[in-house]
């Protein structure tokens, strides 16, 4: 192919991907120390440089009261914290977080980046935790609504390699024993499973050029097969 071709293939494949993200919402996920930070801004990069929009948001967070309830979730000293009361948490930050941020950027067809999501609470406080599946949902109708990610990204790490990259100042959270990560790690693999056509997994072991090489290979991918944003009410 020469340049000119090249060229234009380039501008087409950008112009694709610029359409494929503008108004999609797109969720990076995992176990603590996954290296999704680092790839989340990384992407982020990636996909300005497409010519699209991006709203990056997180969980918990991403809005003044969201980051007041962050703090409760994630100081040590709350270690009497029920997981049911950290469910409700969680999702209290979520919903103030869809509705100030989230619906608002997908209206003007952003691509919402979020760190972490309802996948979170399913793994954490679900399979980790103790609570079904039910009743994490049941409670999540309430706070999302409509308002499902298109796209849900989880990198999968092995639990040796999630310790030794995390932060050595862990919070309440990463302050759990290694069974919990472990089934942590097992809860995100398991909603892979089930719905592999939202779930995206990548194999985030090896070094981030790696991982990320990875990722834009998958979203390509997706970008070829057409998968269409949800309707949202
Ligand atoms: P972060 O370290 O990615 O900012 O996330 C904060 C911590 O909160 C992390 O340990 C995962 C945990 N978490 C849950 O337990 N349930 C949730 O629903 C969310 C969003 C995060």
């Amino acid at each position: 192919m020469n340049d000119a071709m090249q060229e234009i293939e380039t501008h087409a494949r950008r112009a694709g991907m610029r359409e494929f993200l503008s108004g999609r919402f797109v969720v990076f996920d995992g176990p603590d120390g996954c290296g999704k930070s680092t790839q989340f801004r990384r992407f982020a990069e990636w996909a300005r440089a497409q010519g699209v929009t991006v709203a990056e948001v997180r969980e918990p967070g991403g809005t003044d009261i969201g980051e007041q309830i962050r703090d409760i979730l994630l100081d040590p000293v709350n270690d009497a914290m029920t997981v049911r009361c950290e469910m409700l948490l969680y999702m209290a930050s979520r919903a103030q977080l869809l509705e100030e941020r989230v619906r608002p950027a997908l209206a003007r067809r952003e691509l919402v980046l979020a760190d972490r999501f309802v996948s979170s609470t399913l793994a954490y406080q679900g399979t980790a935790g103790g609570m079904t599946r039910e009743e994490i949902l049941d409670v999540a109708k309430v706070a999302v609504g409509s308002m499902w990610p298109d796209d849900v990204v989880v990198f999968d790490v092995d639990t040796a390699t999630a310790a030794a990259r995390m932060n050595p100042n862990r919070d309440r959270i990463e302050q759990k024993d290694a069974s919990y990560h472990e089934r942590v790690r097992e809860g995100y693999l398991h909603q892979c499973r089930e719905d592999p056509a939202r779930y995206v997994t990548i194999d985030a072991r090896a070094d981030a050029d790696t991982v990320f090489t990875q990722l834009v290979g998958a979203f390509d991918a997706r970008m070829k097969a057409g998968i269409a944003p949800r309707v949202r009410g």
